[in-house]
């Protein structure tokens, strides 16, 4: 589901931890003091910032309790997200934050098998606790750090049984003795760096895995020579029937903001769903980094921060 536009919510920071070298973690409550409304594992936050940056954050705490907690990598190139965090949010402070929502479900499955690359731990947290304590199914998690201090949530997961792989000791992750040994009808989740993502897919397909699900924090190559998107076509809001032109070097949400169409956005890449929305008709050229191949065929939403028409007509639910 679309985002809706009162879903924006002052919370409080309570709490505020150095998870790892280079990792803090935050825990929001309701100023009020009432339950935070529940989540599934794999559901995000956007995070709108003081500076006026906006930023999505996998929910890591227990998916279940009052409070959420997110847990922020200060990236070394950051933009005014990560930095702006570890610099000046402090427990006591009001942050506006947006969602739940989830693009990165838990399926049911017989087994799993979980790979996280450094802050793409976060999500599979709540991802684990829901298979062991929840479904009680095996599972099998593979946890690659560049070191061992800078592996959040370290600890837990070791004394879980997880097997933690810090770089500057073991090298890359074994994906292929880890793909090859997890049973076919194990299902594969992975989410960390876009390298990790490509090895781990790149891997379930050379040994005829099903594709894994991912999860992506940046926007992944997309080959766009050849699919059909580079023309200017219609795209019609169907509540009003208003029809605007969007020209083959600007993307439907910008031609949509320009003419005064409310749809709300935050990466502008493809990669956090915030401005998903459904297709009537016309065929979508996808070019997110976001929806499965599952998701693609359906062609029943699209991401019109990148995504555009193959034909000369888009009707959006809007
Ligand atoms: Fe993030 Fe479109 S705004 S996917």
């Amino acid at each position: 589901m679309p985002y809706v536009f009162e879903d924006y919510r002052d919370l409080v920071v309570i709490e505020r931890v150095e998870e790892a070298d280079g990792v803090v973690s935050i825990r929001l409550a309701a100023p009020s003091g009432e339950r935070l409304p529940s989540w599934d594992p794999g559901a995000h936050i956007d995070l709108k910032l003081g500076n006026g940056v906006e930023r999505q954050y996998s929910l890591c705490s227990h998916y279940q309790a009052d409070t959420w907690r997110i847990a922020i990598l200060r990236e070394p190139e950051s933009r005014g997200g990560s930095s702006y965090i570890h610099d000046n949010i402090k427990v006591g402070d009001t942050v506006t934050t947006r969602g739940p929502r989830n693009h990165f479900p838990l399926v049911d499955a017989p087994s799993y098998l979980f790979i996280a690359g450094g802050i793409g731990v976060t999500p599979l947290v709540p991802m684990l606790g829901e298979v062991i304590f929840d479904k009680a199914a095996p599972w099998t998690f593979w946890y690659g750090g560049r070191t061992r201090a800078s592996m959040a949530f370290r600890d837990r997961l070791e004394s879980l049984g997880a097997h933690i792989w810090p770089q500057d000791e073991k090298g890359l992750l074994p994906l292929e003795q880890i793909l090859s040994e997890a049973a076919p009808d194990t299902v594969v989740y992975c989410c960390g760096p876009g390298p990790l993502i490509d090895a781990v897919e790149a891997t379930c397909a050379r040994l005829g895995r099903p594709a894994p699900h991912v999860e992506r924090f940046s926007a992944k190559q997309v080959q766009t020579d050849g699919d059909g998107g580079d023309h200017e076509f219609t795209v019609v809001v169907n509540s009003t029937g208003a029809e605007f032109t969007v020209p083959a070097d600007r993307s439907i949400v910008e031609v949509l903001q320009g003419n005064g169409v409310p749809l709300m956005t935050s990466c502008a890449e493809g990669v956090c769903g915030t401005c998903e929305t459904k297709v009537i008709s016309g065929e979508i050229v996808h070019r997110d980094s976001l929806l499965s191949e599952e998701d693609r065929e359906e062609g029943i939403y699209m991401m019109p921060c990148v995504s555009r028409c193959k034909g000369d007509r888009l009707v959006l639910d809007l």
